[in-house]
Parts: C-alpha cells; structure tokens; sequence
C-alpha cells in the first residue's frame, strides 16, 4: 500500500476479532518503529509487548480505556528511556514518529490500533507495577489486533484553518 493512502486509511481501531497477530508480524511494526528518525538519532524509545491475558488485564486496571486493553491481543508499552534521553522535547517527539511509523505500518499490514495517551496519567504506578526499573517513562500504550465493525469515518478540520497567514 502506498505511504499516503495507508496515513488517509489509518483509523483509531477500538474493536478486535479475537485472532491474535503472530509475532512476526508484530515484529514488522517495530522494525518499522526502529527506523522513525530521532535527534541526534538516539533513538530513545524502548517497547514492552504484552500478549499475556493476566498482564492485559493488570494494564487494563490504570486507565478508563479499560475495555480497549481488555479487548486487544497485544498492547505495546512505548517507553522513553531517560539513559538515552538527551532533549526531553526532542526525544518525546521522536518516540511520537516511532508510535505514528507501528501505527502506519500496521495499518498497511491489515491490523489495527489505538494509540492511548490517557493511560500516562498513572504512568509512575504502571511502570511500578511491571517494574520497568528508573530508567523507563511511559509515553504511551499501542493497543493491536485485527478489527472488527466497521472503520470509523474520521475527522478532520480543513488544511485551510492550519495554514498561518502573514
Ligand atoms: C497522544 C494521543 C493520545 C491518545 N489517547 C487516546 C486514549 O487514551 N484513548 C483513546 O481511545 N484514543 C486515544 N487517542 C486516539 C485519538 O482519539 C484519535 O487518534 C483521534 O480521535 C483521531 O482519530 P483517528 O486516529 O481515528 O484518526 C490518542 C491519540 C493520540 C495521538
């Protein structure tokens, strides 16, 4: 599929058949992740793949997204690792590429996801809870799977209300 139709087709996907993806193809997303570009290409960002039904459900249990979590096959822990960090705001946007390139790619690999930030709220209490160790910050948790229902339309404003005008 080409880049710009799989980023148009890309939808947050919140509902998954029960079929788990196999690990090479989950693979595939993070290879994908691997090759997001980062400042002075350090390339901070660490993942945790959780496919395990009793760890799916302790995630599941810090954020109001909880059926979400409940009804993936994977989720995917995406952490900045501060021993690599060099800019905050640098390596936070950096890990962002890393998320939109899994996202993308596995999107073009048939799969769904969701990117869910709200769960960063107990990020500390969550990385307690899967002892991540002091090095590792949450930045976000990828739900995975294949989607069931129908794709959702999307929203967008127009390009017009983005463009600065001088
Ligand atoms: C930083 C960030 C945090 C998000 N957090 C959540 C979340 O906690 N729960 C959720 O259901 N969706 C979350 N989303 C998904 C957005 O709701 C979604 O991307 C947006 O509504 C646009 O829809 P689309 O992804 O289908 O194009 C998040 C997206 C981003 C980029």
């Amino acid at each position: 599929m080409k880049t710009i139709e799989t980023i148009l087709l890309r939808r947050s996907v919140r509902t998954f058949s029960e079929k788990v993806p196999d690990s090479d193809t989950v693979t595939k997303t993070l290879e994908a992740a691997r090759w997001a570009p980062s400042g002075l290409n350090n390339q901070p960002w660490r993942f945790l793949v959780v496919t395990d039904r009793e760890t799916r459900e302790g995630l599941a249990r810090f954020t109001r997204y909880s059926e979400v979590v409940l009804g993936a096959p994977v989720s995917i822990v995406v952490c900045l690792d501060l021993a690599t960090s060099y800019n905050r705001d640098k390596d936070i946007m950096a890990i962002g590429a890393a998320i939109q390139n899994i996202l993308l790619a596995a999107c073009s690999l048939g799969l769904g996801t969701c990117w869910l930030g709200e769960i960063i709220n107990r990020k500390a209490e969550v990385a307690r809870w899967l002892e991540l160790g002091k090095e590792l910050e949450i930045v976000a948790v990828i739900v995975m799977g294949y989607p069931t229902g129908p794709r959702e339309e999307g929203q967008r404003r127009p390009l017009e209300d983005f463009l600065i005008k001088k």
